[in-house]
């Protein structure tokens, strides 16, 4: 293939790939868009095979068998609870995948005893560093998740002097490397060696509920690192879906702070997490107590209630209640109420949690509504069913300055006219804080399993 028509087909990967993201925008266009993203990259791949520099269909086939039939399984069997380790591992791939390609540029001008140009130099030891990175910090981000390590910031005395240690330890060799003509062994498998372990050290003192931020930014590092990897190897393609990879992580990313109201600097090196505490009691000895509702009483003020306001939080990922939440709403529907979801930006654990959930049950996207175009709305709304969400809804954000999430932006369904809170008993939420919500006088609470109650709900509503 000529290079001019193959840099025109990457091209057109790259617009395709653009298009696609564009469409991720909005629930409506997500799934068009991913397909056009998939034939981007079908396109990009289909350009690199036919380039006589790759050798060996074989293997390449072997590859895209194993590869293909795991990534499958993996598709088809993984929770929707579970999805943020997935996208960590995966990071944690692409991460390694760099290296790899990385480290064999490296090796074959060592083995040949060619000099490395300064900037094939330079942009192979960042794909080595940022690859070795994103796959050790990634498998730590996927062993807190998956629970295989305790989820709680691990840290110790001078951590941040240690890591700052390792990383200029890196620049030095890397930097040695880059000005010495012929590539070193040594050298090379110590900066593999302490970039493992920086990366190891950058995640460890994250609590596991940071974990999707920290997963984002391991995804932008991984497209960075794959970029680099692009320049080692002048593939546009993969210079070019690396760079889109590594600024959406990074977008998103900010995105996740913003809505936590903490920084990025906060999220890394906070530790948040490492003392919270429980719920309920402080409360409870103050003498407030929280009035409780019988499923008949809520489902009566569901089934007469115009407008109804459903917010959905963590919880309802937890029971996997999605299925019932759209079967309630619809009995409400067909009595005549109106019934809208408040999506918060961080509602659930990972971004977009909510917004897949519901899709899952076929919930119209034209129901879901964001923060800031349905806060309003709260104020008509005769009920707000707040169905396993807690931070979300907490009133501390606006008025307690001393709440570890006070200006966090919330939902506003304290100001709805009657509030029923659907939880199994007064814990916390992720922040591990108390919710004065639950105390408030418009408040009532449904305990019990999220799935549970929705299904005594519906039944109920059936009857009235
Ligand atoms: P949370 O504040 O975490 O509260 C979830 C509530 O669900 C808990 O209080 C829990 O109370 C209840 N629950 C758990 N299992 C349940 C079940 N089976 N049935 C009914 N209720 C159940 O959730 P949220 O309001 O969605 O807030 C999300 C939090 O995660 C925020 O603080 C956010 O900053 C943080 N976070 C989110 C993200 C992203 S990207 N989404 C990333 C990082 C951090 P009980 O145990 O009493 O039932």
């Amino acid at each position: 293939m000529s290079p001019s028509l193959q840099a025109l087909g990457y091209l057109a990967a790259a617009v395709l790939f653009i298009l696609g993201l564009k469409r991720l925008n909005s629930p409506a266009t997500a799934r068009a868009g991913n397909r056009l993203s998939s034939i981007g990259m079908l396109l990009a791949i289909a350009i690199t095979l036919v380039d006589r520099a790759v050798i060996s269909y074989t293997v390449i086939a072997a590859g895209l068998v194993v590869g293909g039939a795991l990534g499958l399984w993996m598709a088809r069997s993984v929770k929707m609870t579970s999805m943020p380790q997935m996208v960590a591992l995966l990071n944690g791939f692409g991460g390694a995948a760099s290296l790899l390609v990385g480290g064999a540029e490296l090796l074959r001008s060592h083995r040949l005893g060619q000099t490395m140009a300064v900037d094939a130099g330079v942009t192979v030891q960042l794909a080595v560093l940022i690859g070795a990175v994103t796959l050790t910090g990634s498998l730590v981000a996927f062993a807190k998740l998956q629970e295989l390590m305790s989820g709680r910031p691990i840290t110790f005395g001078g951590q941040k002097l240690v890591s700052g240690l390792i990383f200029l330890g890196i620049v030095g060799l890397a930097v040695y490397q880059v000005i010495t003509p012929v590539p070193l062994l040594w050298t090379f498998y110590t900066v593999v060696g302490l970039s493992m372990v920086l990366g190891v050290m950058l995640v460890i003192p994250i609590g596991g509920a940071d974990m999707p931020v920290v997963i984002s930014l391991l995804n932008s590092y991984s497209g960075i690192a794959a970029s680099m990897t692009g320049f080692v190897i002048g593939n546009t393609g993969l210079i070019i879906s690396g760079a889109l990879v590594g600024s959406s992580g990074i977008i998103l990313s900010q995105i996740m702070c913003k809505a936590m109201n903490r920084s990025l600097a906060n999220v890394l090196f906070g530790a948040f997490g490492a003392t919270s505490g429980a719920a309920g009691g402080a409360r409870s000895a103050e003498g407030l107590t929280v009035r409780t509702i019988s499923v008949e009483d809520a489902a009566m003020q569901l089934a007469y209630a115009r407008l109804v306001i459903v917010v959905p939080g963590y919880g309802l990922a937890v029971a996997q209640a999605q299925q019932q939440v759209r079967e309630l709403a619809e009995l409400i529907e067909k009595r005549g109420g109106d019934v809208r979801y408040a999506i918060h930006p961080v509602a659930g654990r990972m971004p977009g949690h909510m917004n897949v959930l519901l899709a899952e049950a076929n919930v119209p996207y034209d129901k879901l509504y964001d923060m800031d175009d349905i806060n309003p709305e709260f104020e008509r709304a005769d009920v707000a069913l707040v169905i396993g969400a807690n931070d979300v809804v907490n009133p501390a954000a606006r008025t307690d300055p001393s709440s570890p999430i006070y200006g966090m932006p919330i939902l506003n369904a304290d100001h709805a006219k009657s509030v029923i809170v659907m939880k199994r008993g007064m814990s916390a939420g992720f922040a591990g804080i108390e919710n004065d919500l639950f105390y408030y006088p418009q408040t009532s609470m449904l305990f019990g399993d999220a799935k549970q109650s929705l299904s005594g709900l519906i039944s109920e509503v059936k009857q009235v």
